[in-house]
């Protein structure tokens, strides 16, 4: 029994080096941590508990019969973040680059049917050079065996990629139907084909941080969700993400202590918008006053920043954010921003977290530039996405909430559930400047006909009274009250029920 014993300390020692110490002291001098470090930093304290160290390839070809670690390019197992229970798995660059074999493969599928049966969130580190070369084909078939099951998940547990080296090739399609994709700035990089093919494909001369680093994905394609500066700071900052998500999509919110009281109001918030409706302000001054403690986790926040979306909570409680930015574009509805808006406002439905939007908007982007990328289409997600929601959809007009970007945003008519306005809001079917160039356009040049006009539509229209009058908003309350008017309309809306009718499945504009 000793000998048994200290056969697998001893085997359990060599599987924990991984692809051996100068491998990993190489790891380290790219300012890149080993998976088990990563691990470390990720769960709590000793909470890993491994799966699968002992298993090696079962490849032939190219002398591979002769070159094993066990462990095999990855390292799965489960832990918790903060007690609740989280599922992972984390490649492995030091053994044959965290390349993808066939029982590789396997290992991360038997991760993904666990976490997926007992519905627990999912967390993949990623840090690979794609298909293991020498295995071909049974690589590609366990590439699609992973990608199968992340479909099978999408929607029932939260999926969460980190990409903390390369990801390239069939790597990339996994972190791609997940929930959330986090990148490390300067470290790691995702494309399906390198620099070298694209040179010979398209001629082009592209670095690797050019073609798909951090500055790319989570500024210009929206592929990444947020980059952080190092491999540290994205493991902390994912545990504070899965502190707001809910287990799977039957579970409820996690509830945090907090000592924040849903009725604190901030009577700043009275003089937020400023008296000149053309001058912008800071739409997250408005979210951090109002969400507990001021701790808002912004999703997206370097791509399309003319609108806001990210988690924060109420009287303990996660609730989504999604708020048009006056200070970029106006807060302008244009593609990103209605892309980026339209799948985070899907998440938040999967997995039933109440959604609070904060509405400035002077409508969508006018332009051909926009029109030819499928303005139309883009928008339409949005609508689609908020109209589709059964959450609790609590609604804050803060001021313009002009034309069809009023209809789209979490509006009376598609089924907002509580809308409120504050007293500047202006709702109305477009800018007083505009509307008067049309309705009254013989009378452009004479500027105090047109000053008249303007005036007299500004009144009438630029209000949110109006809008009340027809029932569009349940009420038109005081800016400073408006934490303690969401928190109270959560509250009415706990029990919420609410079924779309059967189908397979909808048909969003994709
Ligand atoms: C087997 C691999 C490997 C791979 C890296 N290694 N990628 N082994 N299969 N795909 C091994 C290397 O042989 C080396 O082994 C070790 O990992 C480290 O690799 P280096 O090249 O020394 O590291 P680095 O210079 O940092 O370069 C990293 C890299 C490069 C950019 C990822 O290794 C690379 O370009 N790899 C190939 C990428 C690729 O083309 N993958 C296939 C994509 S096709 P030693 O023993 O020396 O430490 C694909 C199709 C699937 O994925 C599609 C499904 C839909």
């Amino acid at each position: 029994m000793k000998d048994i014993i200290e056969q697998l300390t001893l085997r359990r020692e060599v599987a924990r080096l991984g692809g051996g110490e100068a491998r990993n002291a190489k790891q380290h001098e790219r300012g890149k941590l080993t998976a088990r470090e990563r691990i470390e930093l990720l769960l709590d304290e000793n909470s890993f508990e491994e799966f699968d160290m002992f298993v090696q390839h079962r490849c032939t070809d190219f002398g591979m019969e002769d070159n094993k670690i066990p462990g095999d390019g990855v390292v799965t197992g489960w832990g918790t973040i903060n007690g609740r229970v989280v599922y992972l798995f984390a490649k492995d660059f030091t053994v044959f680059g965290g390349s993808l074999s066939e029982t590789h493969a396997q290992k991360i599928v038997k991760i993904q049917e666990m976490a997926l049966r007992n519905r627990s969130p999912i967390i993949g580190l990623f840090d690979a050079g794609g298909a293991r070369i020498q295995e071909g084909v049974a690589a590609l078939g366990g590439y699609g065996e992973v990608f199968f099951r992340n479909v099978m998940a999408s929607g029932v547990i939260p999926q969460i990629s980190v990409i903390m080296g390369p990801c390239a090739g069939g790597d990339v399609y996994s972190p791609a139907m997940t929930d959330f994709i986090f990148m490390v700035k300067d470290t790691s990089y995702m494309f399906v084909t390198g620099p070298d093919v694209v040179k010979t494909v398209t001629n082009e001369d592209v670095t690797a941080e050019e073609l798909g680093g951090a500055s790319v994905h989570a500024v210009k394609s929206s592929i990444a969700d947020t980059a952080f500066e190092n491999d540290v700071e994205a493991l902390l900052q994912v545990r504070r993400l899965v502190d707001f998500l809910p287990a799977c999509n039957t579970s409820d919110v996690p509830e945090l202590p907090t000592s924040d009281a849903g009725d604190r109001v901030e009577i700043s918030l009275d003089t937020l918008v400023p008296e000149n409706p053309n001058q912008p302000y800071d739409m997250h001054e408005l979210i951090n006053k109002v969400v507990d403690e001021g701790d808002f986790f912004e999703i997206q926040e370097a791509f399309a920043k003319n609108i806001i979306t990210g988690f924060g909570r109420l009287e303990g409680r996660t609730v989504g954010f999604v708020a048009n930015q006056p200070m970029v574009l106006a807060g302008v509805l244009d593609s990103d921003s209605s892309r980026k808006a339209a799948r985070f406002v899907r998440f938040c439905d999967c997995f039933s977290i109440p959604l609070v939007t904060f509405v400035d908007v002077p409508g969508f982007l006018p332009g051909t530039a926009q029109e030819y990328g499928g303005l139309i289409k883009h928008g339409a997600k949005l609508l689609f996405a908020y109209a589709q929601a059964t959450v609790p959809k609590i609604t804050v007009i803060t001021r313009k909430a002009y034309g069809g970007a009023y209809d789209v945003m979490s509006s009376k008519h598609i089924r907002g559930d509580v809308n409120y306005a504050w007293p500047s809001a202006e709702i109305a079917v477009m800018g007083a400047k505009g509307a008067v160039e049309i309705i009254f356009r013989k009378d452009i040049g004479n500027d105090e006909k047109i000053a008249e006009h303007t005036a007299n539509y500004e009144k009438r229209f630029c209000s949110p009274f109006v809008a009340a009058e027809r029932g569009y908003i349940d009420e038109v309350i005081m800016p400073h009250s408006t934490r303690r008017r969401i928190s109270r309309a959560l509250h009415l809306l706990a029990n919420k029920t609410v079924e779309n009718p059967w189908r397979k499945h909808d048909n969003i504009p994709l």
